[in-house]
């Protein structure tokens, strides 16, 4: 088997008891790993990351699962961010998750997929994390917008509807074209500076 292309987290950025999202999650990551990307969940409801008192290069005391969380954003070629649409914004415990870091996200190249239980796809959400993500200096280049959860995906993460198919494979052109040509960047910058 040869290794995969590129390494890209999968966000899941719901906890709530009966998370719809986490189909969607399971989407994403099954399609990146047919496609040969190394595609982990980083799921928030195991990682538990309690409310942020201070950010990750401020503590000596981390709390425990920010490590990991921390150097897969690091070592990503790029991410996939999962997220419902809660009161027209980003849930509480994403929104948590992404204040901790920040370098981590440098030039990173990242998909934002918004969930929604009825038509509208979680469009505000997105606006949000669109604005969150640059300012964090990562570049928010694709997006997908998941309208009525609840009957697009299925449990296992299989796409009820073929308009997610041809939605996933525009998203992975432009989310790998901008891993590679901001991983060479960043590569070439990094080498430089030795
Ligand atoms: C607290 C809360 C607020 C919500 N606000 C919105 C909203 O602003 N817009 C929307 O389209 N759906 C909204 N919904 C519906 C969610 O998008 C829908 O329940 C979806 O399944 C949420 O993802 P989850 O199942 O992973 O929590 C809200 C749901 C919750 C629990």
């Amino acid at each position: 088997m040869t290794a995969p292309d590129h390494c890209m987290p999968v966000i899941v950025g719901s906890v709530r008891r009966g998370r719809l999202s986490i189909r969607v999650a399971r989407f994403m990551r099954n399609k990146l790993r047919e496609a040969g990307i190394d595609a982990p969940l980083l799921d928030l409801a195991e990682i538990g990351l309690p409310v942020m008192e201070e950010r990750l290069h401020m503590r000596d005391d981390p709390p425990p699962g920010l490590a990991r969380f921390a150097k897969a954003i690091a070592e990503s070629d790029g991410v996939v961010v999962v997220s419902p649409e809660y009161h027209g914004s980003i849930p509480g415990v994403l929104k948590n998750a992404l204040d901790y870091l920040r370098s981590e996200w440098d030039r990173k190249p990242v998909g934002i997929v918004t969930v929604s239980g009825g038509g509208f796809g979680g469009v505000q959400v997105h606006n949000h994390l669109q604005l969150l993500f640059l300012r964090l200096n990562a570049v928010p280049v694709a997006a997908i917008a998941v309208s009525n959860v609840a009957t697009s995906f299925d449990e296992d993460g299989v796409a009820q509807q073929e308009r997610y198919e041809a939605g996933f494979a525009r998203f992975l052109g432009t989310l790998t074209w901008y891993a590679r040509a901001l991983g060479a960047a960043r590569a070439a910058d990094a080498a430089r500076n030795e």
